[in-house]
Parts: C-alpha cells; sequence; structure tokens
C-alpha cells in the first residue's frame, strides 16, 4: 500500500472499529470472533471452488487469502488477528499481509490445531463473545461465544452499505480496471472476436484470471444478450455478428466494480438507436439520482424511462404510462435498476433499510429489485436499466395488442441491451465511477 491509501485504510479502521464497537455494546458483547473462513470440497473430489472469504473479515482485513485466519475484537485491546501459514509445499502459504502488521496484534500458526488452541485461549479471557463465521465451529461450543441475532447481522449489514473514502478508492480503482477491460473486449468484438476470445481480452487487459474476477464474466453475442446472466463462452463466433454485450467487472483489494455495455455491429441499425436510446435513458436517470430519496421510487421511474424507449422505437403502441400500468415494461425489463456493490458484487443489505436492522421487501411487482433503501451520502450502487427481447416472456404476452409484433421479431435475434454504471452517492450530487473511467480511457 502507498502512503494514500495506508492513511485511508488507517481512517477506514477508525471508523468500523467505532461501528463494530457501538453495535457489539448495543446487544452487550464485549468482543466479537470474525473467521475467515474455510473453503469446501466438490462431492467426492478433492477439488474446491475458489474460496471467498467473510466479507466481515475482509472489510477489516482487505486480505483475501485468508483461508482458516481469524479476527478476534477484543474490546479495547488491539484486535488479534490469528494468522495460519501452513509449512505446506502443495500451494504457496502467505503471510499476514503487511499492511496490517500496524493495526493488529498478529500470531502466525503453522497447524490449524494450534491455530485453535490459540483462539480457544484468547476467548477464556473474555466474557460475550459474538461469532461470525461459517458453523459448526468448535468455538461456539463455549459458554460465552454466541451467534449473533437477525437484527445485529443486519445492522451490520446495513451500515456496510455506507462506503468509507477508503472502499470509495477501491471501487473506483476497480471500475477503472474494468473499463480497460471493456475497451479491450469492445476492440476484440469489432474484430469479429468469437465470445471466448473477447472473454480472453478481457481477462488478458485487466490482469484477473478466473478466480479474480467478481463474478464470471457474461460476454454475449447476438441473441445470447437475452439471457441476463448467460453463462457461456461460444468459442467460434456467429455466422453474422448482430449485437454484443458485456457485463464484466474488476476487483480492487477485495472490492468488486460490475459494469455492463452494449453495441451493435451496425452502428446505423435499429439496433444501434436502441442501444442509444437505453444509454440516453441511462444518463438522465442516473442526473435525477440527487431528487429522488427512495430507490423504488427510482426503480419504478426507470421502469417508465423503459417504458418511453418502447415507446419512442415503436415497440410498444400504447402510451408509456399505459405500457408501465399494464406491467408491460416487465416482459422488456425483467431485473431490478440496481444493488448496493462493494466486497460483494450484489452487496448484502439493500433489504434492510434501518440502522435498527429493520427489514423491507421489493413491491410484490418487483420481486428481482436487491435494493430497496432510501438513497443516501456513501451508498455505492448500480444503475443498470435495459431492454431485452426474451423469448419465454414473450410468450407471456404473445399477441397482445399493445406490442409490435413484427418489431419485435426483427429484434429477437440481437438480444438484449442493459448499460450499466457504478455510482456513488455524495452529499451533493452523484460521482459515476463507470463513465469517469471512460472519459478518462
Ligand atoms: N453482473 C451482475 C449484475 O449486474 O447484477
Ligand atoms: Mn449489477
Ligand atoms: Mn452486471
Amino acid at each position: 500500500m502507498d502512503a494514500n491509501t495506508q492513511a485511508q485504510f488507517r481512517d477506514h479502521l477508525a471508523t468500523i472499529s467505532s461501528l463494530w464497537s457501538d453495535k457489539l455494546n448495543q446487544h452487550q458483547f464485549d468482543s466479537a470472533l470474525i473467521a475467515a473462513g474455510a473453503n469446501t470440497f466438490y462431492y467426492d473430489d478433492d477439488q474446491s471452488p475458489p474460496f471467498h472469504a467473510n466479507p466481515h473479515f475482509l472489510r477489516w482485513t482487505v486480505a483475501e487469502n485468508s483461508e482458516h485466519c481469524l479476527l478476534l475484537l477484543n474490546g479495547n485491546a488491539q484486535p488479534k488477528l490469528l494468522w495460519y501459514c501452513p509449512a505446506d509445499y502443495w500451494y504457496l502459504p502467505s503471510s499476514a499481509p503487511d499492511w496490517l502488521l500496524d493495526h493488529f496484534d498478529c500470531e502466525s500458526y503453522s497447524t490449524r490445531s494450534d491455530l485453535e488452541q490459540a483462539c480457544l485461549q484468547h476467548l477464556t479471557e473474555l466474557s460475550r463473545v459474538a461469532y461470525f463465521g461459517i458453523t459448526p465451529a468448535r468455538y461456539i461450543d463455549l459458554a460465552n461465544v454466541e451467534l449473533p441475532s437477525t437484527v445485529l447481522q443486519n445492522q451490520l449489514a446495513y451500515a456496510r452499505g455506507y462506503k468509507t473514502p477508503f472502499e470509495v478508492t477501491q471501487i473506483a480503482k476497480a471500475t477503472a480496471i474494468a473499463v480497460q477491460g471493456h475497451l479491450a473486449a469492445y476492440d476484440c468484438f469489432e474484430a469479429g472476436g468469437s465470445e471466448f476470445e473477447i472473454h480472453l481480452a478481457y481477462q488478458q487487459r485487466t490482469k484477473h484470471v478466473h478466480h479474480d474476477l467478481p463474478y464470471p464474466n457474461i460476454v454475449a453475442l447476438n441473441e445470447h444478450s437475452s439471457t441476463l446472466h448467460y453463462q457461456h463462452y461460444d468459442r467460434d463466433p456467429p455466422a453474422k455478428r448482430l449485437s454484443f454485450l458485456i457485463d464484466a467487472g474488476a476487483k480492487k483489494r477485495c472490492y468488486h466494480s460490475d459494469i455492463t455495455r452494449s453495441y451493435s455491429a451496425n452502428p446505423n441499425d435499429a439496433f444501434a438507436d436502441l442501444v442509444s436510446s437505453v444509454d440516453e435513458a441511462q444518463r438522465s436517470l442516473v442526473a435525477q439520482l440527487p431528487d429522488l430519496t427512495d430507490f423504488v421510487e427510482f426503480h419504478e421511474r426507470t421502469h417508465l424511462a423503459m417504458a418511453e424507449v418502447l415507446v419512442a422505437q415503436r415497440i410498444v403502441t400504447c402510451s408509456a404510462n399505459a405500457a408501465f400500468e399494464r406491467q408491460l415494461t416487465d416482459i422488456f425489463y425483467p431485473h431490478g435498476t440496481g444493488h448496493l456493490l462493494g466486497l460483494q458484487t450484489h452487496d448484502i443489505g439493500g433489504h434492510i433499510v434501518g440502522p435498527d436492522g429493520t427489514e423491507g421487501k421489493p413491491p410484490t411487482r418487483f420481486p428481482s429489485l436487491r435494493l430497496v433503501r432510501r438513497i443516501e451520502a456513501d451508498l455505492v450502487f448500480t444503475v443498470e436499466p435495459g431492454i431485452y427481447f426474451i423469448p419465454v416472456l414473450l410468450d407471456r404476452v404473445r399477441g397482445h395488442k399493445d406490442i409490435n409484433w413484427s418489431l419485435v421479431e426483427q429484434f429477437v435475434p440481437f438480444g438484449g441491451v442493459r448499460i450499466e454504471d457504478n455510482v456513488l452517492v455524495e452529499s451533493n450530487g452523484i460521482r459515476n465511477f463507470t463513465r469517469a473511467a471512460f472519459s478518462a480511457a
């Protein structure tokens, strides 16, 4: 870490330290044990999926290679980091990262039993400990260790929505890295690359191997872009290139970005016009964010904006208001407008609506909306409207009088459009990391 990052990290730790103290005190805990976690094996196999550490552990340490490590927040003392560093020759072990050494009382163990014994010993000195980690775990058999209540977990998830300046910096950097990948991907698309080749071009430019990616790249040519989380990588390009959708992010110090861009192969066709309209609507929606207080209202406004695009493009023949009221927008725009972004691509906490941990729910009409909170300073979330031609959804309204079916059939082979940016709410406006990174590139 350079000096600026170190300074921001120090302030970040001070912020989350006071947050955790408040919450633990409120629930009568004097301390907390946070386990980074342990990987699993595939059934009847000695292979594992990529390891994802407990996000609470990550927020304190930003140390991804931390399997089996433990963090003990022990009242007012310096937190103890119990680091697992086996004497291994199958995999390269990692030592405790140097950026943590000034902030934690670090102990290193080369066997899991030594690490566990040390932790059990430390726990005997504490009175009431909340355990955050996977279960079963030996620690929760102790009389003074308990699992946190749902309310406490919700309160922490809610608080994690508000990003510290350190976190904002990392997300901005993760966005800039992803934008470089998007540019390389676009060049590869233009050169006639297959989905597989585009994916590799993205990975090469971002220097992300598969397990570095925050989520598997969505690289969709033609009708594949109507599958929202399309997961394959065709090895050959299609016979005719019509359209390209790429939804791909990056990570910086464990923080994610999540960006989508859509393109037409022919800048003069109707699909190119549709892409421009969605792009323009997305910019306008982001510009409206400072006037709004509630994300559900923003989602409804986004539906109306998509209805206006559908009307302008002559895809629906009624008014925009009627298309929204008759729920036709749900067919063309079936996902949420955004979600919190941070240590997880879909950062949890989007359904927690108050600092007391109160849970909210998306409206019945929009069950997949992942964010139902008030729009407040320091939240980072995505804004990702789209219009898709999804055969299984179109089948539900096949023959509807307000839909221009011959035009829809022309658009089906193009799949769909999504434009997704990562934004920060600031006290005096919105900072759009994605547009800024594209402009600077
Ligand atoms: N990349 C997944 C999403 O946009 O939510
Ligand atoms: Mn997203
Ligand atoms: Mn995405």
